[in-house]
This record gives structure tokens, C-alpha cells and sequence, in this order.
């Protein structure tokens, strides 16, 4: 642990100044809201015979379940992408997700002026809900918060959009989802009449936003002042976001926060020039900011967090 302090006592001291952060689905978890790799996470507990796919469809989607969120599904047969992300299109429209500690930790670093850049895999937008300048957020692989259609890229309204996902495509969680009719049908783009229209996210097989590579040019030149990058919450293993973590100059280090280790197919040394702090995202945000000493800016924000970390912060 003695890497990971020396890097918060840094940042304390005002050594380092411009942190580059990389997020994933660990960051959101505290919220409600599944990972997709680990045990009980979205692939894992994707039920692939409530699906409405041909059988050739299931039996790939059994052994490749990211095929669920690849272009190369969804030109075919759009349902299966919609009724697995039904919930989650459905509680972002109400609201349901709020922020987590690890949301605020990241607030707090803009807050104290040493956030440069925050590239976040996570399309449920809670980013969105802090005091993070929004220019300072790359939304890698999009957001739930804009619909649009893949075939033509025509805008929908995002709340029409939600009505109809509750009201045409069917619930596949059973008692654990949100009621709706037992089979589904297609919800067509206004223009181009085909059944197309989804979240403005990124399947596999898309290209990121041009957002992602602007920003990517513009904090990774030669002059480059990035002094740490922290990946939090991320399993390292989507391309090309993961790579963010090799793009700083040779010397500048990595900070992993994860429940597990990641990274080292990447080349990251933990013994050496990186440092991994494992544990939950809430629990090891909130020691990293007692360390800072940001608990009553921490506390400040608890209304604006889920119910699991305010109780955190309540007993800190
Ligand atoms: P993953 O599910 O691949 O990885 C999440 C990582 O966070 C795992 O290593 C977990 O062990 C860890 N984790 C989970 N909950 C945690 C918690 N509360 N505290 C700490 N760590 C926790 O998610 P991502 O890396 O975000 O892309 O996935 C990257 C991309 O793969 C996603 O954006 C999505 C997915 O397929 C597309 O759909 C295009």
C-alpha cells in the first residue's frame, strides 16, 4: 500500500496536478446497476431463452454474450438488445441512479482542480448528475440519455423513446424486472422506417464518438502534463478505452482502484512504477479521501448519493 499513499500523499502536496481517470461499471455498481463481467453481472446472468432470437442466435449468444451489444446482432434483430437493456433504459428515465462515493471522489478532484479528464465507459450518464465541468467528460462508449437511430442516425426524443421500450418491447427478468407486455415489437425510426432506433451508445463493431479522439489528441501530445492515471472500476479488457492507461509519457504512473487485479496484460508494474488499491470503489474512494482530508466536502454531497453510500458516509 505504500505506492498507493505516496501517490494520494502527492496529490495532497500538490505534486500532482493534471489526473487523467478511466472508469467502469465497478464505479456504478454501489448504485444498483450490474457490471458486465463479473459473477452475477450482465453477461453472466443473461437470460438467452427469454430472448426473442432464433435458436442460432441463443446458441451463440450462450457462449459469446457480448454478441448482445455487437452491430452484428443488432442489424439482424434488434430485440434481444433492447429487452436485456429495457431495465436500464427504463430506471434512467425515472431517475433511479444516483451517484456513488466513487462519483464524488472524482468531483472532488475537479473541485480541487486536478481533474484533467475523465474518459468513462458507463452509459448510465450519473456522471452527468456532478459538479464535473462537462468538458471535462468523455462519454467513451455514449450515453442512454440521447436516442438516435443506428441505421440513419436520426434523433428521437429520449422520454417518446422510453414510453414505447415500456410499452413494445417485453419484460425478460420476470419478477425481478418492470411489467410489460409479453411479447415484443419493433419500435421504428421516424425517417427511415426501419427498427433501429436505440440509446446513442456504442455496440461493438461501431466506432466511438469523435469526442473520444479529440480529446484523446488533445491530452496525450508530446507536451502532454497528465502526471497519474487512475483506471477505477474497469476490468482493462474493452479496446481501444483500456489503452488510455499505456498513453501517458513512460514515467507517469497508474493508479488501479478495483474489487480485483487488472491490468497487467497491459504491462502494468504494481510493484514498480503502478499501484493497485483492491476493494470496493465506495470503500476505497472514501479511505482515498479521508487520506485527502475531503471528509466534509464528502459529506456535503451525501444527499445527491444512493442509499448505500450515504449510509457509508453517515457511519464514516
Ligand atoms: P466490466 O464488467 O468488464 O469490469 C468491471 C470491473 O469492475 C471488474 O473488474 C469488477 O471486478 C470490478 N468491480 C465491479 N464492481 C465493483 C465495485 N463495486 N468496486 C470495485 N470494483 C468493482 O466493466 P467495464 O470494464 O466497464 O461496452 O466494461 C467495459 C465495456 O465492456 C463496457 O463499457 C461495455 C462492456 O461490454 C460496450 O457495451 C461497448
Amino acid at each position: 500500500m505504500g505506492r498507493v499513499y505516496d501517490l494520494i500523499n502527492k496529490i495532497k502536496v500538490g505534486e500532482i496536478k493534471n489526473i487523467i481517470v478511466l472508469a467502469g461499471a465497478g464505479l456504478s455498481t454501489a448504485s444498483g446497476i450490474p457490471d458486465f463481467r463479473s459473477p452475477g453481472g450482465l453477461y453472466d446472468t443473461l437470460p438467452v431463452d427469454a430472448l426473442t432470437a432464433s435458436e442460432v442466435q441463443k446458441k451463440r449468444l450462450r457462449v459469446e454474450p457480448t454478441l448482445v451489444v455487437d452491430i452484428e446482432l443488432f442489424s439482424k434483430n434488434q430485440f434481444p438488445y433492447l429487452e436485456v437493456r429495457r431495465p436500464f433504459i427504463l430506471g434512467t428515465k425515472e431517475k433511479r441512479w444516483k451517484m456513488t462515493i466513487g462519483h464524488i471522489f472524482l468531483e472532488l478532484l475537479h473541485k480541487h482542480d486536478v481533474l484533467k479528464r475523465l474518459y468513462i465507459q458507463n452509459i448510465d450518464g450519473i456522471e452527468h448528475h456532478s459538479l464535473i465541468d462537462p468538458v471535462k467528460i468523455i462519454n467513451v462508449h455514449g450515453t442512454l440519455n440521447k436516442v438516435s437511430c443506428e441505421h440513419c442516425g436520426t434523433e428521437h426524443d429520449a422520454d417518446e423513446f422510453c414510453s414505447l421500450v415500456e410499452t413494445n418491447i417485453k419484460n425478460i427478468y420476470g419478477d425481478l424486472g418492470i411489467p410489460g407486455p409479453t411479447s415484443s415489437t419493433n419500435i421504428l425510426c421516424k425517417k427511415c422506417r426501419k427498427p433501429a432506433v436505440k440509446p446513442k451508445t456504442v455496440l461493438f463493431g461501431r466506432n466511438l464518438p469523435s469526442e473520444y479522439f479529440n480529446a484523446i489528441q488533445e491530452d496525450f501530445t508530446d507536451s502532454n502534463d497528465c502526471d497519474l492515471i487512475i483506471a477505477i472500476g474497469t476490468s482493462l479488457s474493452v479496446f481501444p478505452a483500456a489503452n488510455i492507461c499505456q498513453m501517458g509519457r513512460k514515467d507517469v504512473p497508474r493508479l488501479v482502484i478495483n474489487s480485483q487485479v487488472v491490468g497487467a496484460e497491459l504491462g502494468l508494474d504494481f510493484e514498480q512504477q503502478d499501484a493497485i488499491f483492491t476493494g470496493l470503489c465506495d470503500e476505497v474512494c472514501l479511505e482515498i479521501i479521508k487520506k485527502l482530508n475531503w471528509q466534509d466536502e464528502l459529506r456535503a454531497r451525501s444527499s445527491a448519493m444512493c442509499a448505500s453510500s450515504q449510509k457509508m458516509v453517515e457511519m464514516m
